[in-house]
C-alpha cells in the first residue's frame, strides 16, 4: 500500500509508474493510476503488479497531473474493481488511499444511503462523501475537510477533481505520507524513495493534516483550518543502493551483504579510539529504566527475542519482548520506570507505531532501532539507533535481522560498561569474526541448495527445533521458509515438542535442528532422537566444537551468545533455494508486504 501523486508541467505518467514500482514493496496485489488533463480524468487499474498495470495504461494519454496506488488489500479481494483509484458516482472526484477506514460501514449507512458503491473497499466511501458534500453546496476543499473529520482509522489520501486541474488534495493520519518539492512541480509519496527520481526535498506531514498541493505551492493545514509552516528536509538516500545488480533476486543480494553490514555497523558505532559507543543520552535512558519493553513484529520480533537474551545477560536489566499488535490492546502490567524499544526495519509498521503513540501518551520514553532514518517510528521516538544495513527490498527480511541483533549487542555491551559490569570479550573482535564466518556461509550456497532440494523439494511441512537462543533462530528460520516457499514451517523449543507437536511428525517429515549451544547440546540431540524414532528426516546444523558425525552442516565457532548472527544464514539460504526450487516469487511472496502500514 503506497500512493504517489504529481502536479506540474511534464507528463506525469512515467513518473507515477516509476514511483509505484519503488513502492511495490509495500503491497502489490493490484495497482492503478488516474491521469488528469484537458480532456478530463483517465483511470487505469489492474489486478497484480505494476508491470501488469503498465500493460493496460494507454500509451497515448499524457497529463500534467496524476495520482497512483499500489494496494495491499484490507477490505475486498484483490481485483480490478477493488483496485484504486476509486471514483465518485458522477466520476468527478478520483482518489487513492492507503490505510483502513474503520467506520466505513457506519459512514455509508449515515451519509450514503442512496449511493451505490462500486467496490468492496473501505476506501470508496471517502470519495463518495466528498462528492456528496460538494453536491450539498460545499466547495471542494471544505467538502474534503468535512469528510476527513468524519473518518476513523488510518489514511494517506490523494484526491483529484476533474473540474480543477490545478490542485491535488492530500491528507494524512497514521499512514506515512510526504510532499516532495520541485521546481515548477510538486509530488506526494508514501516514502521518499518513490520520488527520488525527481526531487530530494521533502516536507513531512503530521497526523490529521491536509495539504493543498499545486504545481508551485504546498499549503499544509490542520483540520481546523489553521495553516502550518514547515521547512523541507533533504532525503539522503542513494538510489543506486536499491538496484539488484547482477543478482537474480534482492533476497540473495541482501543475504550476501550481511558480512559487509556487520563491518559497517562496527565502524559506525566506533569512536575515535576504536571503542564501541552509543549516544550517552540513550545509554542513560536504558540505565534509568527498571525494565525494557521491546516491541516489534515479524522478523524484528525475532531479533528482539535474541536481544532480550543479550541485554539481560550483559546489562542485568530485565527485558520483555512483545508482539506489537497484541501489546496495544492487551498491555501487561508495566514496571515503574519502563523504557520502550521499538525494533522495525522500515520504521513504518502501523502495529508498532500504534504502541509508540500509546506509550508516548502515557509519558514513557522510546528508542527506535530502525534501518530507515527519518521514518515515522524514528521521528516520533525520543531516540534512534540506525541499522546502517542499506535499503532492504526483498519482503523476507535478512540483513535487517542480523543488523538488529548486532546493534542490540552493541547497546547491551556499551550499557554494561557504563554500569561498571565487566565483560570478558571484545565485541568489535567478535563481530569481526562473525563477519568472516558469514562470508564463509554465504560461500556455501551450493551446499544449502543441496539441503533445500534434499529435504524440502516436495514436503508439505517442516519443523525447526532448538533450545535456548537456537529456539529463537528456529522461529526465524521457519518464518523465512513459510514466507517465501509457502511450506508450512514452525519453530519449536526442543523440549516442548513432546507436549503436543511431536504428534505431527510422520515418516520423512523434515526437522531442522540447531545445535550451537553447549549447555543444551545433549538435550537437543535427545530431541532429535525422539523425532527420528517417529520417522523424521533430521538435518542438524551445529557449531564447531559441538558437532557429531550425524550433523549435516557445521558452522565455524563464534561467541556463544552471538550464534544467531551466523546460524540464521544457512536457514535464510535454505529458504531461498526451497522457494526457488518450487517456482515461487522469492522477492515478492503472495499475500505479504514489505512494510505493513495498516494495523
Ligand atoms: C512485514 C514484513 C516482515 C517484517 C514485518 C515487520 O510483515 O513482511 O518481513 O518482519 O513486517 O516489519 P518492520 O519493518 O517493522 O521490521
Ligand atoms: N483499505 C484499502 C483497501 O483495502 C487500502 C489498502 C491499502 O492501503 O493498500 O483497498
Amino acid at each position: 500500500c503506497g500512493i504517489v501523486g504529481y502536479i506540474g508541467e511534464q507528463n506525469s505518467k512515467e513518473i507515477l509508474l516509476r514511483g509505484l514500482e519503488k513502492l511495490e514493496y509495500r503491497g502489490y496485489d493490484s495497482a492503478g493510476i488516474a491521469l488528469l488533463n484537458g480532456n478530463g480524468v483517465h483511470v487505469f487499474k489492474e489486478k497484480g503488479r505494476i508491470a501488469d498495470l503498465r500493460e493496460v495504461v494507454n500509451p497515448d494519454v499524457e497529463a500534467p497531473v496524476g495520482i497512483g496506488h499500489t494496494r495491499w488489500a484490507t477490505h475486498g479481494a484483490p481485483s480490478r474493481v477493488n483496485a484504486h483509484p476509486h471514483q465518485s458516482a458522477s466520476g468527478r472526484f478520483t482518489l487513492v488511499h492507503n490505510g483502513v477506514i474503520e467506520n466505513y460501514a457506519i459512514l455509508k449507512r449515515d451519509y450514503l444511503e442512496n449511493v451505490e458503491l462500486k467496490s468492496d473497499t473501505d476506501t470508496e466511501v471517502i470519495v463518495q462523501l466528498v462528492e456528496k458534500f460538494v453536491n450539498n453546496g460545499l466547495d471542494v476543499e471544505e467538502a474534503f475537510r468535512q469528510t476527513l473529520t468524519l473518518l476513523k482509522g488510518s489514511y494517506a489520501i490523494a484526491l483529484i477533481d476533474a473540474e480543477n486541474k490545478d490542485v491535488i488534495y492530500v491528507a494524512k493520519n497514521k499512514s506515512p505520507l510526504l510532499v516532495g518539492l520541485g521546481d515548477g512541480f510538486n509530488v506526494v509519496a508514501s516514502d521518499a524513495m518513490a520520488m527520488l527520481q525527481v526531487t530530494n526535498q521533502y516536507v513531512e506531514l503530521m497526523d490529521k493534516e491536509m495539504v493543498i498541493v499545486t504545481k508551485d505551492s504546498v499549503t499544509i493545514k490542520k483540520l481546523d483550518g489553521n495553516i502550518i509552516d514547515r521547512d523541507p528536509y533533504t532525503a539522503e538516500l542513494d538510489a543506486s543502493d536499491i538496484e539488484k545488480g547482477t543478482y537474480p533476486h534482492y533476497m540473495l543480494k541482501e543475504i550476501d551483504e550481511q558480512p559487509l553490514v556487520m563491518r559497517r555497523i562496527i565502524q559506525k558505532y566506533q569512536d575515535g579510539t576504536g571503542a564501541l559507543t552509543v549516544d550517552p543520552e540513550i545509554v542513560n535512558a536504558v540505565l534509568e529504566a527498571d525494565r525494557l519493553y521491546i516491541i516489534a513484529c515479524g522478523t524484528s520480533y525475532h531479533a528482539g527475542l535474541v536481544g532480550k537474551q543479550l541485554l539481560e545477560t550483559w546489562t542485568k536489566i530485565p527485558v520483555e519482548v512483545h508482539v506489537a499488535s497484541e501489546f496495544s490492546y492487551n498491555m501487561p502490567l508495566l514496571s515503574e520506570k519502563p523504557l520502550f524499544i521499538f525494533i522495525s526495519q522500515s520504521g513504518e509498521t502501523a502495529d508498532s507505531r500504534a504502541v509508540l503513540v500509546q506509550t508516548k501518551e502515557m509519558g514513557y520514553k522510546a528508542l527506535t532501532i530502525t534501518n530507515v532514518p527519518g521514518s515515522t517510528l524514528s521521528r516520533e521516538a525520543d531516540y534512534t539507533l540506525l541499522l546502517h544495513a542499506g535499503p532492504e527490498i526483498a519482503v523476507a527480511s535478512t540483513k535487517a535481522y542480523t543488523a538488529q541483533i548486532a546493534v542490540l549487542a552493541i547497546l547491551a555491551t556499551v550499557t554494561a560498561k557504563a554500569k561498571g559490569i565487566e565483560l570478558d570479550f571484545d565485541l568489535v573482535k567478535e563481530l569481526g569474526i562473525i563477519a568472516n564466518v558469514m562470508e564463509m556461509l554465504c560461500d556455501a550456497k551450493e551446499e544449502m541448495e543441496t539441503i533445500a532440494h534434499e529435504y524440502l523439494a516436495t514436503t508439505r511441512n517442516c519443523f525447526f527445533i532448538g533450545r535456548a537462543v537456537d529456539f529463537y533462530v528456529g522461529l526465524e528460520g521457519a518464518l523465512k521458509l513459510k514466507e517465501i516457499s509457502y511450506i508450512q514451517a514452525e519453530g519449536f523449543a526442543g523440549g516442548e515438542l513432546k507436549h503436543g507437536t511431536i504428534a505431527l511428525i510422520e515418516e520423512g517429515t523434515p526437522v531442522i535442528a540447531l545445535a550451537t549451544q553447549e549447555h543444551v547440546n545433549l538435550s537437543i540431540r535427545g530431541n532429535v532422537k525422539e523425532v527420528v524414532a517417529r520417522g523424521a528426516n533430521p538435518c542438524i546444523i551445529s557449531m564447531r566444537g559441538l558437532e557429531t558425525e550425524e550433523d549435516r552442516y557445521v558452522i565455524p565457532a563464534v561467541h556463544p551468545m552471538l550464534t544467531p548472527l551466523v546460524s540464521v544464514v544457512p536457514l535464510q539460504l535454505i529458504a531461498y533455494y526451497a522457494a526457488l526450487h518450487r517456482g515461487c516469487d522469492v522477492d515478492k511472496p503472495r499475500n505479504l508486504a514489505k512494510s505493513v502500514t495498516v494495523e
